[in-house]
């Protein structure tokens, strides 16, 4: 080897010290990031990641605890800014709402299941988001129009407490989350497609729709595109998987389509009137960019909601029953409420749930100590911007942890202890829910972007704890006991799903 060939390598040795030594502080990319973990060439902080075998939710703990309220992780291709506090989620969402309204690009499996980002979760901040948005808003969720849905769950909660009735006596006890599901994914199917359609096909529904949320979970090739072409085999299962959902829905937008159009109703299966039903606002919609909508995107749309809002409800009243089982002094005082409200043999309607106070409480209790969902859906900035000094890229993904909020000590008086009363007298009293005034929990987010339906959400949740407690005494399976432990599905739920021996009271 010639001194020469020596000193080249030399050379290149340093050359590529110095440029490892870049790549893990900044990622390759932009320099004003927020600091973060340093990562390995190419593939920044992932691997390190995966290699912790933890979820993903306790190393972000431990980013927090050692880079503070903003950090970055830079996953693969992906930049993940996290943001944790209280103050800069609030500035974030709300005083700079517009700039953090967007959503960062989607992966290309999510993209079959979004028909190229036509859904209102998953638009970009733009006229297509807000005509879908506005739409759904004016025509499923305005007041006079949960009103004159009732009658919708009046149905769902009769077949509800027969079915707990059913299941007690077959087994002893009954499951709360598996119940809770069906009955709140009966109500949403009936809101989107005005039909009335039997239990093993809204069974059927929920399952492929919990198929595509496990489908369009983050994979390897999210963060680094280039393995694509290893997971041919992935994609091709999300492919059938998008044909299954599509075989199994658009025959019931055809019939639907029929009854608007020609009246027709040949098994009496359409039971809200024309215009009542949300795919019936869809048949005539125009969003820019797009033209009319096709059965594709009839699919995705309708498909959205009943998965927006069937875990997130269910998940909140099996926590809410895991603590009034454990807590039998706060289901006494919970059912006292109903009763004094609507009398021991009466029948608890929509507009009775106003008038109990603790009702709210333990309901907005659980929102705090059990969020359904730890972060935020991803969001993303229309532009460069500046967060806590730092420099945010467009298209980054902006990640908001709210459940930090809800623990954090200084905000909360001993957070993790289960405590309705505070919301009726103490620290919760004022807590503003949707964040405007102030982020002191976000369980429906903040902003622009804000859960549109999280009045509809928590009128399911009150509905069916006030009916649960008022026919029933819940107590706890000896050999079953209650296990609070928390695993990660699409929302935060029990690791045991939560079984309860019922009493008629
Ligand atoms: C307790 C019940 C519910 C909770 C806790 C909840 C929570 C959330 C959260 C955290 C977001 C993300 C906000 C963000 O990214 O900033 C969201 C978005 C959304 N939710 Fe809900 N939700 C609930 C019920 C519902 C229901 C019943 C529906 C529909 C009927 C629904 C439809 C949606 C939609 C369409 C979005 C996307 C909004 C957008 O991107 O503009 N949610 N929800």
């Amino acid at each position: 080897m010639d001194v020469i060939d020596i000193l080249i390598l030399t050379l290149g040795l340093i050359f590529l010290r110095f440029w490892w030594r870049y790549w893990s502080l900044t990622g390759g990319g932009f320099k004003n990031l927020p600091p973060g973990p340093p990562g390995w060439p190419l593939v920044g902080n992932l691997f390190q990641v995966i290699l912790q075998r933890r979820h993903f939710i306790y190393i972000v703990r431990d980013l927090r605890a050692k880079y503070g309220p903003i950090f970055t992780m830079q996953m693969g291709q992906r930049t993940l800014v996290i943001v944790t506090s209280s103050q800069l989620i609030h500035e974030a969402l709300v005083q700079r709402g517009a700039t953090f309204a967007s959503r960062p690009p989607d992966s290309p499996m999510r993209l079959v299941f979004s028909v190229g980002k036509c859904a209102i979760n998953s638009a970009e901040y733009g006229p297509l988001w807000r005509a879908l948005r506005r739409n759904f808003v004016t025509e499923l969720i305005n007041p006079t129009r949960i009103k004159q849905c009732s009658w919708i769950r009046k149905w769902a909660l009769e077949n509800h407490m027969k079915r707990l009735k059913r299941e007690a006596f077959e087994n002893g006890f009954v499951e709360v989350m598996s119940n809770c599901r069906l009955t709140i994914c009966s109500v949403l199917i009936c809101l989107c497609f005005g039909a009335k359609i039997s239990e093993d096909r809204i069974k059927i529904i929920e399952s492929i729709l919990k198929d595509v949320m496990l489908m369009t979970t983050p994979k390897l090739p999210d963060f680094l595109p280039v393995l694509a072409p290893l997971f041919r085999k992935q994609m091709r299962e999300a492919k059938q998987l998008r044909n299954r959902q599509l075989e199994c829905l658009v025959p019931l937008i055809r019939k639907r389509r029929a009854f608007v159009e020609k009246g027709e109703n040949p098994i009496s299966e359409m039971v809200s009137p024309v215009g009542a039903a949300y795919i019936d606002s869809l048949f005539g919609l125009e969003p820019p960019g797009r033209g009319s909508l096709g059965e594709e995107e009839f699919v995705t749309l309708c498909s959205e909601i009943i998965s927006a809002g069937t875990d997130t409800s269910a998940t909140t009243v099996e926590w809410a029953l895991l603590h009034l089982v454990m807590n039998q002094g706060i289901q006494q005082k919970l059912y006292k409420e109903v009763v004094d409200c609507v009398g021991k043999d009466g029948l608890v309607r929509e507009e009775d749930l106003e008038k109990m106070p603790y009702l709210g409480a333990v309901v907005k209790e659980t929102l705090r100590r059990h969020p359904p969902s730890h972060f935020l859906l991803s969001h993303a900035t229309t532009e460069e911007t500046e967060l806590c000094g730092y420099t945010i890229p467009a298209n980054v993904n902006v990640e908001i942890y709210t459940a930090w909020v809800t623990e954090d000590p200084e905000l909360w008086s001993d957070p993790g202890e289960f405590r309705p009363e505070r919301f009726l007298e103490g620290d919760g009293v004022d807590v503003d829910v949707t964040g405007t005034r102030g982020v002191k929990m976000a369980p429906f987010g903040a902003g622009r972007r804000i859960c549109p339906a999280a009045n509809l959400g928590i009128l399911h949740v009150n509905l069916l704890l006030a009916r649960m407690v008022h026919a029933f005494k819940w107590l706890p399976v000896p050999k079953a006991p209650p296990d609070p432990t928390e695993t990660f599905a699409f929302t935060v739920v029990m690791k045991n799903p939560l079984k309860a021996i019922i009493l008629p009271r």
